[in-house]
């Protein structure tokens, strides 16, 4: 018996709405900058797969490590009947944790991309015929309505993800999963770790220039859904590691003064030779770190655990007293 349902929270409207409102919000500013959901159209989400099997981009393969080693103690200590995953793309890492959680009903895959949770769900369901899969489409910085499913739950958010997100951001994300948990529910979150820059650089500017193309994507997608005339190869892709808010910063910039108009907005934006948009920011973090801003939102930090070389890690907090 499969059981796959996909409930969009994001109409078409919607999410042309958003668009158009982050487009002229941030490209008229200064200094520029866009929201990095906007990679993950049906191609971006397969870059990012791509990226995640680059031999520079040892996140994803940290963290699976991690979860391979440790899926039985998190199945055991969470008890889970239903897993909900916030921006879990292709779900790939999270079979780990299905495979060992024999409790599990029902599993809530929650992400912008349409294309990345119907490829998931198709595979997952082969695999796993008994597991009810209920789709999310949606924002996860916005208020979620979850289907209702058992407990306990076990809400996770990989792949360093939240590093993706501002700190005051992070603080309203976390405490709106917070609010998600009843007593006995837990969250697992990985985070990325601060570790030496060149290694962190080349994770983001690859050789093979697989990154450039993910970070360019958000340029085609300006340019399909809002009729904008953005040429990506007038753009540079640059990855620098911020070292005060130990954050990289993925930016697009101009390789000589251009206009760009987007019809959609009936807007023309001007560059300046060397003018970047920052595209992405993905914050490292320490022990420290983690702890606190979970206890900002109310969230008790209760496991902590590495890879072998401490590049990543995954921590299993609960809603604190
Ligand atoms: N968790 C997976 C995928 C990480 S890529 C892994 O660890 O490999 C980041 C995922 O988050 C993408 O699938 C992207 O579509 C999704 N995403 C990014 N911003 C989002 C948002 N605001 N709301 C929901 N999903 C988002
Ligand atoms: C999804 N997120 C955790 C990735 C990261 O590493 O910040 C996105 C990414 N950007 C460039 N490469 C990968």
């Amino acid at each position: 018996m499969s059981d796959f349902q996909l409930t969009r929270t994001l109409d078409e409207d919607a999410a042309d709405k958003a668009l158009r409102a982050d487009v002229l919000n941030g490209l008229t500013r200064f200094p520029k900058e866009l929201p990095p959901k906007w990679f993950y159209d049906a191609r971006g989400s397969e870059l990012f797969e791509e990226i995640t099997r680059l031999p520079e981009y040892y996140p994803t393969r940290a963290e699976r490590q991690i979860l391979l080693e440790r899926a039985g103690e998190i199945a055991v200590v969470s008890g889970a009947r239903t897993l909900v995953e916030l921006g879990s793309g292709s779900s790939e890492k999270t079979r780990h944790l299905i495979e060992a959680m024999p409790g599990l009903r029902t599993y809530v895959p929650v992400d912008v991309s349409e294309s990345a949770l119907t490829g998931a769900g198709e595979l997952l369901l082969a695999q796993h015929p008994g597991l009810r899969v209920h789709a999310l489409l949606a924002d996860f910085t916005k208020p979620l309505h979850l289907p209702d499913s058992e407990g306990p739950r076990l809400v996770v958010f990989l792949g360093g993800t939240i590093g993706n997100l501002l700190p005051p951001e992070r603080a309203e994300f976390l405490a709106s999963v917070r609010a998600m948990l009843s007593p006995g529910d837990a969250l697992l979150l990985g985070t990325d770790l601060v570790k030496d820059e060149a290694v962190l650089v080349a994770a983001y500017d690859d050789a093979q220039g697989v990154t450039a193309e993910f970070n360019k994507n958000v340029l085609a997608v300006i340019d399909r859904e809002l009729g904008a005339d953005f040429h990506t190869a007038d753009f540079d892709h640059v990855a620098v590691w911020n070292r005060e808010r130990e954050w990289i910063e993925m930016r697009l910039r101009a390789r000589q003064a251009v206009t760009v108009k987007v019809r959609a907005l009936d807007l023309l934006v001007p560059f300046e030779a060397g003018e970047d948009i920052l595209t992405e920011i993905s914050a490292k973090f320490r022990q420290d770190g983690v702890r606190k801003e979970l206890a900002g939102a109310g969230l008790e930090l209760t496991h902590w655990w590495t890879d072998a070389s401490g590049r990543f890690a995954l921590s299993l907090s609960v809603a604190g007293g």
